[in-house]
């Protein structure tokens, strides 16, 4: 009888590890990127002692660094927001670690709870706020790591803008 493979392995695939891919340092496509963050976000001890509350501004810490990305803490207490913005030429992933915060976009506006996570492309246009009674925590991951963050007019989204460099992104 025909076969589609004439390769087929015996025993144990363990001890040909030549065979098996080695698993990566450091992430490369989206879906590593957002597992990272979620292996972050699912180990506290990483990050939670670092937190910190501040009310005249939002908090931010930049709590690792790789090959060509970055990783940020950032705490909101109630109605911090970011303003709406772009990320210049990075994508990211957003994932909230502690209580939840709005996104919003020109079309849409969504509650993001604990364990919630968002992929943006670059050119993504949103806005992130504390809309609740709690504080919240949140873990951005950014490809490559921001260097521009565009602030736009919340009246007209899609025009106006006004250049400025990122100190803490979101
Ligand atoms: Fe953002």
């Amino acid at each position: 009888m025909n076969s589609d493979s004439d390769l087929q392995i015996a025993g144990d695939i363990l001890e040909v590890p030549h065979l098996l891919q080695a698993p990566r340092q450091h992430p490369v496509t989206v879906a590593e990127f957002a597992g990272l963050a979620r292996s972050i976000a699912a180990d506290r001890s990483q990050w939670e002692h670092l937190v910190e509350y501040d009310a005249t501004t939002r908090w931010y810490h930049r709590l690792r660094t790789g090959p060509g990305y970055e990783v940020w803490l950032l705490s909101w207490v109630p109605g911090q927001g970011s303003g709406l913005h772009d990320h210049g030429r990075s994508s990211g992933v957003l994932t909230v670690l502690g209580g939840e915060l709005t996104e919003r976009t020109e079309r849409s506006a969504r509650v993001l709870r604990a364990g919630a996570q968002r992929v943006f492309a670059p050119g993504y246009v949103h806005e992130v706020v504390n809309d609740a009674l709690e504080p919240a925590i949140s873990l951005h991951v950014y490809y490559p790591g921001l260097t521009e963050m565009t602030m736009h007019a919340v009246s007209c989204a899609a025009r106006g803008s006004e250049r400025g460099s990122a100190t803490a992104g979101v």
